[in-house]
């Protein structure tokens, strides 16, 4: 018995890195999969058939697997994928937003095109393929759904030279808290995961600072330590799970802060005048570096 028996699921850019990695896993805990990739370089140009590779390799292993090489990026592309699942397994009930791209420049050299290709892939793809699994999940009353969004610390906490990056992955984070409310009704969940991992994506920029990756390490940090909370908020165990953001990698996993107020003042009478401003806002700002603290102390790893 696995714990996704039955269950369909669809994974955005698994031909390769994290998202391969959660494909492989899914398949093995009895998932029937579709593997989607459009299979291009990691500023988004070119294709390739990488996503039939895996696909195949999942059905070496005795799974069940069918492959998408559609951009999802397009609208067409996501309809695609629940396509995908409905002719070769007759259902959807799991979407791994997975697929992403990087035109890493600081905004001094970001052209209009950086910015809409990277929005493309990751904001708008994120819509092309949640939209029609929430039709399809609405139309037929598909209870116990879920939907797996990537968002990134880049967006989250802020990187320099990613604007178009992290505006897409905190604006991810953001339509994740809307669809997790849209889609209660339907018992189904809607999830963040942050990843850290040493992949195509991310093993250029250690390289650019003159760094060199031993075998170790990529073990170490490799992206299949991102797997396995993607594949256990995607079971029955997490079925009361939703709207959060978990942060993993390197045989770690975190809870993410979501935003809230942490203090605040009120005048029932009037408007804040400039001069009370002058007193209050440095009290704010003693009210969030204490609440930073706090989550600094208790966000520190805890070894198993
Ligand atoms: N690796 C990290 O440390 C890290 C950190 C934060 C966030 N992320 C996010 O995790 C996800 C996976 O990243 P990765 O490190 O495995 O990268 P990766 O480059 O190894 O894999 C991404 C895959 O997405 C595919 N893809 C790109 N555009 C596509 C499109 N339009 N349609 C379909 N497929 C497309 C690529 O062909 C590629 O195979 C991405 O969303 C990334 O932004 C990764």
């Amino acid at each position: 018995m696995g714990r996704l028996d039955d269950k369909v699921a669809v994974v955005t850019g698994s031909g390769r890195g994290i998202g391969r990695e959660i494909a492989l896993l899914m398949a093995s805990e009895g998932a029937k999969v579709v593997a989607n990739d459009l299979g291009g370089n990691t500023d988004g140009t070119g294709g390739g058939s990488i996503a039939e590779e895996v696909a195949q390799e999942i059905r070496d292993a005795g799974g069940e697997a069918v492959s998408n090489t559609q951009s999802v990026a397009e609208v067409a592309g996501g309809e695609s994928l629940l396509q995908s699942a409905l002719d070769a397994f007759g259902g959807m009930d799991i979407l791994i937003n997975n697929a992403g791209i990087l035109r890493d420049r600081t905004i001094y050299n970001m052209e209009e095109s950086d910015w809409d290709a990277v929005i493309a892939v990751h904001l708008k793809g994120h819509y092309c393929c949640s939209r029609p699994f929430a039709k399809y999940i609405r139309e037929n009353n598909r209870t116990g759904c879920r939907i797996i969004n990537f968002s990134s610390v880049s967006g989250l906490f802020g990187n320099f030279g990613q604007a178009n990056y992290g505006a897409a992955k905190a604006g991810i984070a953001g339509f994740a808290r809307v669809l997790a409310l849209e889609l209660a009704k339907y018992g189904c969940t809607v999830n963040t995961i942050s990843p850290g991992a040493l992949t195509r994506m991310t093993i250029p920029l250690r390289e650019n600072r003159g760094e060199t990756i031993e075998e170790k390490e990529l073990e170490q940090g490799g992206p299949q330590h991102v797997a396995p909370i993607c594949v256990w908020l995607a079971g029955k165990e997490a079925a009361s799970i939703t709207s959060e953001i978990f942060h993993t990698g390197r045989g770690g996993v975190a809870i993410m802060q979501q935003p809230r107020v942490i203090r605040q003042f009120h005048k029932s009478n009037g408007t804040l005048t400039l001069g009370e401003l002058d007193g209050l806002v440095p009290e704010l700002l003693d009210a969030k570096r204490a609440n930073d603290e706090a989550a600094r102390k208790s966000g520190a790893p805890i070894e198993l």
